[in-house]
C-alpha cells in the first residue's frame, strides 16, 4: 500500500469531508507525518487546518477543495491549473483583497479565503 492510500480521509480531521459537489470531489487526502507547525484559516467560511509553509493551493486541495473561482463570462469553475504563478485560474480573495493567486501565498493563521465568483471579480479596466 502506497502512502496515499494509507491515509483513511473519514477518520483524519485535515481532511473533513466536503460534500459540496459544486466545489469539492470530496476526495481531500493529507500525507501523515510531521509537517511542522498547525494554522487554521477559513475558505468560504470552512475552517481548514494545514501547516506552515503550505501555500494556499495545497492546503484547501488536500481539504478536498477543487473550486477556487468562476471564470468572469461564464461562470464556470477553474481551480489549481499550473501551480506555478503563471496560469492565474487559482485566483482568490485573501482578506478581502480580490485577484490573489493561491498557489503564491503561503498560509497564516486567521486568513479568510473566498473563492472569487463572477460577481465578485473586479471589472477589468
Ligand atoms: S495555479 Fe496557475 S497561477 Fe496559481
Amino acid at each position: 500500500m502506497d502512502a496515499m492510500n494509507d491515509v483513511d480521509a473519514k477518520a483524519d480531521p485535515l481532511n473533513p469531508p466536503n460534500d459540496d459537489p459544486a466545489k469539492s470531489r470530496g476526495f481531500g487526502r493529507r500525507m501523515k507525518g510531521d509537517r511542522g507547525t498547525p494554522v487554521t484559516f477559513t475558505f468560504d467560511g470552512q475552517l481548514i487546518e494545514a501547516f506552515e509553509g503550505e501555500t494556499i493551493a495545497a492546503a484547501v486541495l488536500a481539504s478536498g477543495v477543487r473550486m477556487l473561482r468562476e471564470t468572469d463570462r461564464r461562470g464556470e469553475p477553474r481551480g489549481l491549473f499550473c501551480n506555478m504563478g503563471i496560469c492565474f485560474d487559482c485566483l482568490v480573495e485573501i482578506n478581502g483583497a480580490t485577484n490573489q493567486r493561491a498557489c503564491q501565498f503561503s498560509v497564516a493563521d486567521g486568513l479568510k479565503i473566498k473563492s472569487q465568483t463572477s460577481q465578485s471579480m473586479e471589472p477589468c479596466p
